[in-house]
């Protein structure tokens, strides 16, 4: 399968963090749910199998779900998740955050409903940011609801981590059982050229045979932000963009399961799978290294990011 999958929280969604300034694109559900479809599928022409979606994408789990309907592809592996709620209604410049967390058996069985209409293309379903505070790991209720689910589908079973305490809450995730069976069989976390913490942790859990997607591949864009010039001359040395180089970093240190894009353009997909085409040498892999940042300060920054 492409390493490379398509995540659909830019797209399902009219407002999404970023560091830059309001855009003018046409924010209408119409205009979003054309190029969301559109996306979809230049992603599938490309070679991309795997998408993920989350409730709180706003419209995300709809416009995938009605684009695996009308195609009725057998080769997709869609990807969702439980545990926050879009609450920003498509209301432009809404104050506040716009997604809610809760991470309750009642928000679980609720959204559950809606998402098992996505099998059989469905095959992962994830706790969305799943934190030590919020006690998921060890509700009895959901754990079990999970497991049930996983048995009863054949889905596996994920979550995805945020923040500075990626690899504490993944260590502990990873030793959960359910009836003498492991439960989570799936990660999605970020690791990208300035947030590299998870590195050794993500290296053992793919020893012990799990799936590690990897999402925030360009840092919410935040690379082309504050560029390191090593990007730029690599990205001049390959002839591609920043952003295939950043993603291929991920490719040749990892192997991970899959590397999530976040492109809201045909033109930012076709960038981001150039990361393909390429492969670093070992002493490239080695200067990238020295990108990675505090994970305190990466994660502060990303708080700041702007919902625009
Ligand atoms: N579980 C979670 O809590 C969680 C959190 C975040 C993401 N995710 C998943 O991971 C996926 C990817 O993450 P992400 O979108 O947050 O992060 P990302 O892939 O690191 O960043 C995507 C952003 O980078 C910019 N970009 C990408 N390619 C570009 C190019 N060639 N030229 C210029 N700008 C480019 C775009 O910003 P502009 O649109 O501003 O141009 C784009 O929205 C999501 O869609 C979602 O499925 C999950």
């Amino acid at each position: 399968m492409t390493k490379i999958g398509l995540g659909l929280a830019a797209l399902g969604r009219p407002e999404y963090i970023n560091f830059k300034e309001d855009s003018q694109i046409d924010k209408s559900e119409i205009a979003f749910k054309q190029n969301a479809l559109a996306m979809l599928q230049t992603a599938y022409n490309l070679g991309i199998r795997y998408f993920d979606t989350a409730p709180s994408y706003g419209k995300g789990e709809a416009f995938l779900k009605e684009w695996q309907d009308s195609t009725q592809y057998k080769d997709t592996q869609l990807a969702t998740k439980w545990g926050y709620t879009y609450v920003a209604n498509w209301k432009l410049g809404y104050k506040g955050a716009h997604e809610i967390k809760e991470h309750s058996i009642e928000k679980l069985l609720e959204q559950w409903e809606t998402s098992e209409e996505m099998l059989p293309a469905l095959k992962v379903y994830q706790i969305h940011s799943a934190t030590l505070e919020s006690g998921v790991l060890e509700n009895s209720k959901v754990l079990k609801k999970l497991a049930q689910i996983k048995q009863e589908t054949g889905l596996s079973i994920g979550l995805t981590t945020s923040g500075p305490n990626q690899s504490t809450i993944l260590q502990e995730a990873s030793e959960i059982k359910i009836n003498q069976q492991y439960l989570f069989d799936v990660f999605q976390v970020t690791y990208n050229v300035l947030e590299q913490s998870t590195f050794e942790t993500l290296t053992n859990l793919i020893q012990l045979g799990k799936k590690i997607v990897i999402k925030e591949g360009v840092a919410n864009g935040v690379i082309f932000k504050n560029c390191p010039p090593l990007l730029n001359d690599l990205a001049d040395k390959y002839n591609v963009g920043i952003d295939a180089i950043a993603l291929r970093f991920i490719i040749d240190t990892l192997q991970p399961f899959v590397v999530l894009s976040g492109a809201f353009s045909k033109d930012q997909l076709t960038d981001n799978l150039k990361a393909l085409q390429l492969e670093l040498t070992p002493n490239e892999i080695i200067s990238l290294k020295t990108l990675g940042t505090k994970p305190e300060n990466y994660w502060a920054n990303r708080k700041s990011l702007a919902w625009n």
